[in-house]
């Protein structure tokens, strides 16, 4: 097996009583780009200080490139991290602020004046090297907290929540660049967050972490489309996942999902999934087939709101207590809409047993 660029094995962590990771394992190949997705507090930053040496590990030992970390100092480490909230030096330029972590390293002043300029470059903010940091956008003091990280060309950076401190506009840019940056460079980044837009847009595989530990492991898309539980799955949605009690009916070969807003006919019921149980139906609101019936007669629920968001709108409907979100596209909605029916075929169906843990995806036939 070649060794992961990073290893976290069986890593734990307390505070007091308060258990903040347990038992943690997940590698990290050379070159990827690796984003750790949890709540707040749930103890990502716990577990990137911890990487950097700002912080003991009370159980288990993290690995660089084969190396165990515990006995290296954080100086000796040769990992770079991007503080949430920039830690930039407020009395230095941003040319002293990027040249500091180069110093301490020992190279020589040209060498050193060399390798700032071409990485201020890169980032775009070479015209900026003389400014202080409260000189500076919030985009732009990021950018140099990025720039500093990657201008001594560790072997792993550490970013924790970049762009949690900037507006939405300039955290997309920042964002785009941030994985343009890493796709040129690829040096292996650990970067976490609780935004789940991020993890999906930057990460080439994500965990998505709770209650200290890891839910699971895998590509965005393919924790996306499978995720192993209910938290995952609801972690997953905007706005929010729809569940319903279900119960799963069979007849010879073929299944179906009973719940409150409809039957869900299941394609290819494994059997693994046992006899007629009762289940937890998650359904998120971009995935469920909708019409907008104008005949009373037919079976619908009654349009509660509206929420334009642009290009998609999010509908919600009610009926006999039993509450809907579906987004839809716009240009699909009709003009005020009063009913709202649940298509049963072609919606993306995620079954759970009773504990939230995940039994089977399917699309409805
Ligand atoms: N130095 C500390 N002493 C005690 N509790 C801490 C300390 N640092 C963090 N915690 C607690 O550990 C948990 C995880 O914190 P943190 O790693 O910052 O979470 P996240 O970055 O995921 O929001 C939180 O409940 C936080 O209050
Ligand atoms: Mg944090």
């Amino acid at each position: 097996m070649i060794e992961p660029a990073l290893r976290f094995a069986g890593v734990g962590k307390s505070y007091g009583e308060a258990r903040i990771l347990d038992d943690l394992h997940l590698e990290v190949a050379e070159g990827e780009f690796f984003v750790l997705l949890g709540p707040s507090g749930c103890g990502k930053t716990t577990l990137l200080r911890m990487t950097a040496g700002l912080q003991t590990l009370d159980r288990g030992e993290i690995y660089l490139r084969g190396t165990a970390l515990s006995p290296v100092p954080p100086e000796g480490r040769n990992i770079a991290m991007v503080f949430q909230d920039y830690a930039l030096y407020p009395h230095m330029t941003v040319y002293q602020n990027m040249a500091f972590g180069l110093r301490r390293h020992a190279r020589r002043r040209a060498e050193t004046d060399a390798q700032v300029r071409k990485t201020a470059a890169l980032l775009g903010i070479g015209a900026l090297l003389e400014r202080r940091p409260h000189q500076l956008s919030g985009g732009q003091q990021q950018r140099v907290a990025l720039g500093r990280a990657i201008v001594r060309d560790p072997a792993l950076y550490l970013m924790d929540e970049p762009l949690s401190n900037l507006d939405a506009q300039v955290r997309a840019t920042v964002r785009t660049e941030i994985k343009e940056l890493q796709r040129r460079l690829r040096v292996t980044t650990l970067y976490v967050t609780h935004d789940q837009v991020e993890a999906m847009t930057l990460a080439d595989r994500m965990a998505v972490l709770n209650e200290g530990r890891v839910q699971q492991i895998g590509r965005p898309i393919d924790v996306y489309r499978a995720p192993a539980n209910e938290f995952v799955a609801q972690f997953l949605a905007s706005p929010k996942l729809n569940v319903f009690d279900g119960t799963l009916e069979r007849a010879a070969g073929t299944a179906s999902v009973r719940t409150a807003i409809g039957t869900f006919a299941f394609p290819n019921p494994p059997s693994s999934l046992g006899e007629p149980t009762a289940l937890r139906v998650g359904l998120r609101p971009e995935e469920i087939k909708v019409s907008f019936p104008i005949d009373e007669s037919e079976p619908h629920l009654s349009v509660r709101l509206i929420e334009p968001l642009g290009s998609q709108v999010l509908v919600i409907a009610e009926r006999d207590g039993t509450q809907v979100t579906v987004s839809v596209a716009a240009d699909a909605l009709p003009a005020e809409p009063r009913r709202l029916r649940v298509v049963p075929a072609g919606c993306a169906v995620h079954l759970f047993d009773r504990g939230g843990l995940a039994l089977a995806h399917f699309i409805s036939a």
